[in-house]
């Protein structure tokens, strides 16, 4: 029997998670012992052109992904909060497993939903949220979980990153090369949340709270954008042998946790310096572990498809053992949040 997916969104990351399917329709046959079929894809716009092609549902009906009784698996790639919030409520009521990227939502809303997932016996699956295709919540959640984790720290926008390395190795102004990562489909659908810093927070407040088994808030965060780095702050930077990097920081201190987003500068034999264009590299730091790093590219429609597609795959195998998923809400330590320091 086929497991059946239906997919909320067909832009850049609905794009990338129909031809991870595709491309590696075998693989991931073998892998999972099981077929994936798409079902049935909702967007609001039915008639765009896309490069994706397929034998499935095309629709602009919610009820006809999120109550079809044959779906098991749905794929959040709206973005935003509403509906995307209720959807995923309702496909969970439904008995839908749920994969989503959407980190406005997991930031805001996800202790709400992992608790509805919880309720019906589902999983909520997020490893597109934070990285793109690199698998930072599975180490954080699985791998590292052994761990007092100590320290997450890195570049976590793909959108900003791409900018501030256009603008200090070619010397490109800020608003051509905004404007390239948009038509790249790393931006978000309002760039603004990229680069003042909102993107990266959010995305952070989720790395924080797993790692710290923490709840950290967006509003816990610091924020500080690049919008207002200029070529000449980076012609600067480089006069002095260093580079701008906008980084997240996450420290857990015997007196709270602090959680920052903001410009840094780096000395160019600093690791993070040489991680360009729409690479993200996240640097966690566990009692046991010691130091580790986590590189790929942050953002983009086959990596997050990458992303998203492996969360499916974890589903498939739960639901083949018939394991009730284990919680998706752990005991949550009560940390104090500390205010930002250098
Ligand atoms: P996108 O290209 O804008 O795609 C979203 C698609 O969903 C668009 O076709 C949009 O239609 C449609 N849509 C939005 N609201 C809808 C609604 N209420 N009903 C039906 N269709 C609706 O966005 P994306 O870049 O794929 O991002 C999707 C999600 O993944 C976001 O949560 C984003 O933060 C996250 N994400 C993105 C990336 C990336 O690299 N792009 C990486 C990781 C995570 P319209 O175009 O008409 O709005
Ligand atoms: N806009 C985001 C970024 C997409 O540039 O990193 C990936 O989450």
């Amino acid at each position: 029997m086929p497991i059946n997916i239906g997919i909320l969104g067909l832009g850049t990351v609905g794009c990338g998670v129909v031809k991870v399917l595709q491309q590696n329709a075998k693989d991931i046959q073998t892998r999972t012992n099981c077929e994936l079929q798409i079902k049935a894809i909702l967007d609001r716009d039915l008639d765009r052109e896309r490069d994706v092609s397929g034998d499935y549902l095309l629709t602009d009906q919610s009820e006809e992904v999120l109550h079809d009784p044959d779906i098991d698996i749905i794929v959040e790639v709206m973005g935003g909060i509403e509906p995307a919030r209720t959807f995923i409520l309702e496909a969970l009521e439904h008995g839908k497993n749920v994969v989503t990227a959407n980190k406005d939502l997991i930031a805001l809303h996800g202790h709400e939903l992992l608790e509805a997932a919880d309720a019906a016996g589902k999983d909520l699956c997020f490893e597109a949220s934070v990285g793109g295709g690199i698998p930072i919540i599975a180490a954080l959640k699985d791998s590292l979980a052994a761990n007092h984790i100590t320290e997450v720290l890195g570049i976590i926008n793909g959108t900003t990153n791409y900018i501030l390395t256009a603008m200090a190795e070619q010397g490109r102004e800020y608003a051509e090369v905004l404007a390239e990562a948009q038509q790249l489909g790393y931006a978000e659908a309002n760039p603004s949340s990229d680069v003042d810093g909102l993107d990266a927070a959010r995305k952070l407040a989720i790395l924080a709270s797993i790692a710290f088994n923490s709840r950290v808030a967006l509003k816990d965060v610091f924020v500080e954008g690049i919008s207002k780095i200029t070529r000449e702050d980076l012609a600067y930077a480089a006069e002095l042998g260093c580079t701008i990097k906008l980084l997240a920081i996450a420290k857990h201190h015997s007196e709270g946790i602090e959680v920052r987003v903001h410009p840094a500068i780096l000395p160019l034999n600093h690791p993070l310096a040489s991680v360009s264009g729409v690479f993200n590299a996240i640097y966690v730091v566990g009692d046991a572990v010691g130091e580790t790093m986590f590189y790929g590219r942050g953002a983009g429609s086959l990596p997050t498809g990458s992303a998203i597609v492996s969360d499916i795959m974890r589903i498939v195998r739960n639901i083949q053992t018939k394991s009730t998923p284990s919680s998706n809400c752990t005991c949550y330590l009560d940390l104090p949040i500390k205010a930002a320091s250098d």
